[in-house]
């Protein structure tokens, strides 16, 4: 039995709570709040970071130990030892000492944002989590933040208005109530000692890239954990109980974006909400693929070195990432190399790590003088779906013809994959030029027919002409069009 060993210590309603060491490290959040803590307002529905009725929200003390930052979090997805030095607010947290409950859930009882209830602590902490770092929240932005909540019973326009009704309440009011979690969290950051011997740990939590990548060497066998949605799944749905983790969340160096001129390098444990705001700027289509990624909380957690590990044949952010040349850092002990991620995947979720070598850093360029981006994810529903094909190009368009044309998808192949018989369909011609017969022909050379279970071959094949006669067409157009 892999049990976690090292202390986990962390901050729950102005309490510091350790962890039994003899529980199995791959213990859920959600468990331990539950069936430990009897913290039963937060319930399991799917166990798959679908639902959110497990939603909690986790404090982070910010570098300069002035505030927490929260972020709300499946609970069912996040292993207990993961928790280490954090704090947790749940349903439970809301109420005030004197009785009165949070204006959340006064507001959710008042508009009749609730009827049997199971999803109201997931819901109430999706936006108890959002009404803490926006204080006026759009009815967009509102749905935003519940993309990752079901309600079966109630429907969600009650439960939209409740979310308007508290935010009109005084700030101080929804301001979480954490100045004695804060002071904790800073007993915590420096009582904190590394793991003496982490070698004989089933649960590693290191705190330098070095050390990292020391012991990945000595254990090469042992399961990276960055953001745990898809390792969490695992442990949920097909029982997996590694023998060794070890977690990149400690290591301060991994969770940097650094400006490098020409490209930003993002570091592995980066979160996907964190990138979706670094690339809202310069490349909206990439920012809104991100944007339908999952749901807050799994953006919150789910890093991008992640989804490009996992390798799934209809990951989300790599056509956008194939269509921008990005270059990943891998990291083996001491040495470091470079390695486009159009070289990275070698078959179906297999890929170029070497034993012992992990992704420590993307690197993305930024547009160039006349380079154009276009993406477009296409999926069944719009939020909280995977790709049925996303599609993303990127070109330059001079004296009327493309060149330098990058094209991309997911779901038409084993992995995610440029696609150069279709690049060369467009590559020297102008948009007129540009043939959906020639573009068809292209797809049948490059890709298998493959049904599956998100859509039919017929289907993809027909969206990956469109979605390129699409990007195509509005090349011409004025940007105030597109
Ligand atoms: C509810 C839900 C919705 C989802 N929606 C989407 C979606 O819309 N689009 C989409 O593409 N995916 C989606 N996913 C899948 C998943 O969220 C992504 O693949 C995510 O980016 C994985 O990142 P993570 O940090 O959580 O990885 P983890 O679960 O921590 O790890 C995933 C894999 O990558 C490996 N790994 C992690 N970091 C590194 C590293 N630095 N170097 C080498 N290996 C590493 C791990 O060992 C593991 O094998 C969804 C998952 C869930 C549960
Ligand atoms: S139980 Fe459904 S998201 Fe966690
Ligand atoms: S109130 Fe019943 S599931 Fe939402």
């Amino acid at each position: 039995m892999t049990s976690i060993n090292n202390p986990v210590r962390f901050v729950l309603d102005d309490t510091i709570i350790e962890a039994d060491p003899a529980l199995h490290a791959t213990t859920t959040v959600l468990d331990y709040l539950r069936e430990h803590l009897h913290r039963s307002g937060t319930k399991e529905g799917c166990a798959e970071g679908d639902c959110g009725a497990c939603m909690v929200l986790v404090g982070e003390l910010k570098a300069d130990a002035s505030a927490i930052d929260y972020a709300p979090v499946n609970s069912c997805l996040q292993l207990l030892p993961t928790l280490d030095g954090k704090s947790v607010k749940t349903v439970e947290s809301l109420q005030h000492a004197n009785g009165r409950l949070h204006p959340v859930q006064e507001a959710m009882a008042a508009s009749h944002g609730t009827q049997c209830g199971f999803c109201t602590p997931g819901i109430v902490m999706s936006v108890t989590g959002l009404l803490q770092s926006v204080s006026r929240p759009t009815r967009s932005e509102i749905k935003d933040a519940l993309s990752g909540n079901l309600c079966r019973c109630t429907g969600y326009k009650p439960i939209i208005d409740a979310a308007v009704k508290a935010s009109e309440a005084a700030p101080e009011q929804l301001k979480l109530d954490d100045q004695a979690d804060l002071a904790l969290l800073r007993q915590l950051r420096q009582a904190h000692a590394p793991s003496a011997d982490p070698h004989g740990q089933p649960f590693f939590a290191p705190t330098s890239v070095e050390a990292l990548a020391d012991y990945l060497v000595r254990h090469p066998q042992a399961t990276l954990l960055a953001g745990s949605t898809e390792i969490g799944l695992q442990v949920n749905k097909q029982f997996a109980r590694p023998e060794q983790i070890v977690y990149l969340g400690k290591v301060a160096a991994l969770r940097q974006v650094e400006d490098k001129g020409a490209h930003w390098r993002i570091g592995a444990q980066v979160c996907l909400n964190d990138v979706l705001t670094l690339v809202t700027d310069d490349y909206p289509d990439f920012a809104e693929v991100l944007r339908r990624f999952g749901s807050p909380p799994i953006r919150s957690t789910a890093t991008l070195a992640g989804n490009i590990a996992n390798g799934s044949p209809i990951g989300d952010s790599m056509p956008c990432l194939l269509a921008l040349g990005v270059k990943l850092e891998l990291r083996c002990g001491e040495a470091t190399r470079m390695l486009a991620l159009e070289q990275f995947y070698t078959g179906q979720k297999k890929n170029a790590l070497q034993s012992g070598e992990f992704i420590a850093a993307v690197h993305l360029p930024k547009l160039a003088a006349g380079e154009v981006f276009r993406a477009h994810k296409v999926s069944k529903r719009f939020d909280q779906d995977i790709s049925a094909t996303c599609c993303a190009m990127r070109y330059i368009l001079q004296d009327g013809r493309f060149s330098e044309v990058r094209l991309a998808y997911n779901g038409l192949a084993p992995s995610p994959c440029r696609a150069p018989k279709l690049e060369a369909v467009i590559n020297g011609r102008t948009p007129e030029e540009v043939s959906a017969v020639e573009l068809d022909q292209a797809v049948a050379q490059s890709f298998t027919a493959r049904d599956g279970l998100r859509a039919s071959w017929t289907y993809r094949a027909l969206l990956a002409r469109n979605l390129v006669l699409q990007f195509v067409e509005e090349a011409t157009l004025p940007e105030t069009v597109k």
